[in-house]
């Protein structure tokens, strides 16, 4: 039996739609999973430190699909913020920078490598200060509808495993699998705390900015984090991360019977 996987690179151009590259491999189907033609919508929506980039990028290389991280893209637009010093309040000037923008995501098997104008600035996009200027410049609606339009015509062909916190609500309403992943507040920060691996002061200031997002990306006027009213909510508080990859696999695997 076998099954497809596809590596995608997505130029998120607005002048360039539809150029893609995509190379495929087939492997051999893991035990358990249903080989299926029809390829999914899967959205996974959270807040951070949720544990969604893990998950979708988990469930992707299972099913063969490829995993977008949207954040990335809100990421990549604040970098060239930064870089071109405009402010993150100024919402028509983000919204001109996000149209002469190069942004691609190329997915890869250690999560989404991030090119911005022809630069590979994945390492950079994941710094504070750029992690805090992604969320500013996301409240904005329309550097959100500029980031809606790009995602679904990145997803459009399905065999996507997409994460954000607007995916299921607003990028695919449509979506084949919406997962909404959340976790008690206590326990995502001490999970970032240890992925990042700091303590004393520095974790402090992490936690302070983590709180920060939250209520940011909670409160925001367009497009809060709130999960799709057909959403699976999957508490991982107290559940380990191969029990959220088997609940969530399940639910696919419904959708994937004829
Ligand atoms: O998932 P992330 O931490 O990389 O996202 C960075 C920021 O982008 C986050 O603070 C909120 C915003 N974001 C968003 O508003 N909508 C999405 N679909 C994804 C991310």
């Amino acid at each position: 039996m076998v099954w497809i996987e596809s590596l995608v690179s997505y130029p998120i151009l607005a002048s360039a739609k539809g150029r893609r590259t995509i190379a495929h491999r087939v492997q051999s189907l893991p035990p358990g999973m249903v080989a299926s033609p029809r390829k999914l919508i899967i959205a996974i929506d959270g807040p951070a430190g949720a544990g969604k980039s893990t998950i979708a990028s988990r469930l992707a290389r299972k099913l063969g699909y490829v995993n977008l991280e949207s954040g990335a893209m809100y990421r990549a637009l604040a970098l060239k913020a930064i870089q071109w010093d405009v402010s993150f309040d100024d919402g028509p000037a983000l919204v001109k920078l996000a149209h002469n923008a190069r942004i691609h995501l190329e997915p890869s098997m250690g999560g989404n490598r991030v090119l911005l104008d022809g630069r590979d600035v994945s390492q950079r996009v994941r710094e504070p200060d750029v992690t805090e200027a992604a969320s500013r410049v996301s409240v904005h609606p329309g550097v959100r509808q500029w980031m809606v339009a790009r995602q679904k015509e990145m997803g459009a062909g399905g065999g996507v495993v997409m994460e954000g916190r607007d995916i299921g609500t607003k990028v695919f309403p449509e979506a084949d699998v919406k997962i909404f992943l959340d976790a008690d507040p206590g326990v995502r920060e001490q999970r970032r705390l240890q992925q990042q691996n700091v303590s004393g002061a520095a974790a402090h200031a992490i936690v302070a900015e983590l709180r920060e997002r939250d209520r940011r990306d909670r409160t925001r006027a367009t497009s809060p984090l709130v999960p799709a009213s057909d959403a699976l909510l999957l508490d991982s508080t107290e559940l380990s991360e191969d029990e959220v990859l088997r609940r969530v696999e399940e639910l696919v695997q419904s959708k994937l019977k004829p």
